[in-house]
């Protein structure tokens, strides 16, 4: 493989990075996530866990079915019933991947497995002969490489060879090592396991100590090539490898690495922006590649040298990862072409019936709203491909406060089983009495834990971004909406939390009657 220049990426965003709290996606949510993958041109999908539970399963089955290019990867334990579920899941897809792990580390094996050496070969052995009997395209993960004892890790590496496994992958599961021991690693593994020629190194990093993206690149010049990471880097806890910044340094630093990806860089920032919207996890400000600030100089003498020779301070430019902002401002008398050319120069790729919606609602803001900014374009599509989940729609709101008052509000909602529901509320400030009249029309009482608003764009009649956290039974949840008014887009934010409750409780009842 060594002489191989392309480097596959693997996307574990929904499964590494779904799995991390915050981050759960509903199933239409992840089938939209997988489609922005699909058209950024990742390699393999990762799509989830379908053992964890039914819901899990139904979205790996459900990206299976409905998405084509990518391989699609379900994950599974070394256990004959996972690999069974997983196999199922991945059954409708064009090309699918079992992906099955087993821990080796001497800390995983004392303290999480009770297993010895002995015992953890026999079952990493059997987890990947159980897999080929499913599929041809079986990828095995000894958990915690980086922590494992060199030579016990390449014994386990030859016998999952040896057994079928076609792709090795070594994990720093704990965001532990250092990028110049983690190329060792590599390189020890190709010296030393026999039939390590014949299957592709992967290399899959968490970012504890902020070396995710360091430490994949170490082993991509150790001849790691696949790199498994996630967009925006999401993940458990400090994350994993972000995509785009492991994408982009192979891109830019090509001469040095002398391998390439397959990755449309020009989708990075539409579809950073999309997971985010869904997940409600924002992008850090000066976060590498997609930031807000990853393209902005604010020095004088780097403006000055940017006005002589972008290349003075611009190692990449914007719009090779998407970012083609430009101050042409639209408004209410731009027509359906104009929108259409803005929205795909930002980079989205919309369904006709998608577009009329979305126009409709470029539309709706421009009568309240004098000038529209990329930001605010942006916002009218991620805001559309949320809300589509649960019951519950706002049909109209009316508040009133003064100060020294309380304030008063009144909700009429829509359930999809044709009631509408109408509420009054009384709170401390307009938004809190909207909450009041949501709960109560809803039947639901709920504790915010944290509340956001930010504007989108700048000027006083900018749109703000509202996002609010609530925990129930147990879980946490976010909803979040884009509106020139904050209160209404409080109440669809609170609305999404509602559905996003709802959806959680139908699925927890199907699994009981399973
Ligand atoms: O971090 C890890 O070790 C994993 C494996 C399942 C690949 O996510
Ligand atoms: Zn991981």
């Amino acid at each position: 493989m060594a002489g191989d220049d392309r480097v596959l990426i693997f996307d574990t965003t929904l499964r590494d990075g779904e799995q991390s709290p915050g981050c759960s996606m509903t199933q239409p949510e992840k089938l939209r996530v997988a489609r922005a993958l699909a058209e950024l041109g990742v390699d393999v999908i990762e799509a989830g866990f379908p053992a964890a539970s039914k819901g899990d399963f139904e979205s790996v089955s459900a990206v299976a079915r409905e998405v084509s290019g990518p391989i699609v990867a379900a994950l599974a334990r070394c256990s004959r019933e996972d690999i069974e579920i997983a196999a199922r899941a991945i059954a409708p897809a064009a090309k699918g991947r079992l992906h099955v792990f087993l821990a080796t580390s001497a800390i995983h094996r004392e303290f999480k497995l009770n297993m010895a050496r002995e015992e953890i070969v026999r079952r990493a052995v059997q987890g990947v002969q159980w897999a080929r009997e499913h599929c041809a395209d079986v990828e095995f993960s000894p958990e915690d490489a980086s922590r494992t004892e060199l030579d016990f890790l390449a014994q386990v590496v030859e016998a999952v060879i040896d057994a079928g496994a076609t792709t090795i992958n070594i994990p720093d599961t704990v965001g532990y090592t250092v990028p110049d021991e983690f190329a060792q690693v590599f390189a020890y593994l190709r010296r030393h396991v026999r039939g390590i020629e014949g299957v592709r190194l992967s290399v899959h990093c968490h970012d504890d100590l902020g070396l995710a993206v360091a430490n994949s690149l170490a082993a991509v010049g150790a001849g790691a090539r696949q790199v498994e990471c996630t967009i925006n880097g999401i993940g458990e806890r400090a994350g994993n490898c972000a995509l785009e910044e492991v994408v982009m340094a192979l891109k830019t630093r090509e001469a040095h690495f002398g391998v390439r990806t397959g990755i449309h860089t020009q989708r990075l920032y539409p579809t950073s922006r999309l997971v985010s919207s869904i997940t409600g996890v924002a992008v850090p400000r000066n976060k590498a590649i997609v930031g807000e600030n990853a393209f902005a100089h604010e020095s004088g003498i780097h403006q000055h040298g940017m006005l002589k020779n972008a290349q003075t301070y611009e190692i990449m430019r914007p719009e090779d990862v998407g970012l083609s902002r430009s101050n042409l401002v639209l408004g209410k008398h731009s027509g359906r072409h104009a929108f259409r050319e803005r929205v795909t120069a930002l980079g989205f790729a919309l369904e006709e019936a998608e577009l009329n919606r979305v126009f409709e609602a470029f539309k709706a803001l421009a009568d309240r709203k004098k000038e529209l900014f990329d930001g605010d374009i942006e916002a009218l599509v991620l805001n559309a491909a949320g809300h589509e989940s649960g019951p519950w729609s706002l049909l109209a709101l009316t508040t009133a406060s003064a100060s020294g008052a309380a304030a008063t509000a009144t909700v009429e909602l829509r359930h999809v089983d044709g009631r509408t529901v109408s509420m009054q509320g009384q709170g401390d400030g307009p938004i809190d009495a909207a909450f009041k009249a949501v709960e109560a029309a809803t039947d639901m009482s709920l504790r915010v834990r944290k509340f956001e608003v930010r504007g989108v764009t700048e000027g006083e009649d900018a749109q703000g971004e509202t996002v609010v956290y609530v925990d129930h039974a147990g879980r946490s949840y976010r909803g979040a909406s884009v509106s020139t008014n904050i209160v209404e887009g409080s109440v669809h934010a609170l609305l999404e939390v509602i559905n996003r409750i709802d959806l959680a409780q139908r699925n927890a009842l199907r699994q009981s009657a399973l």
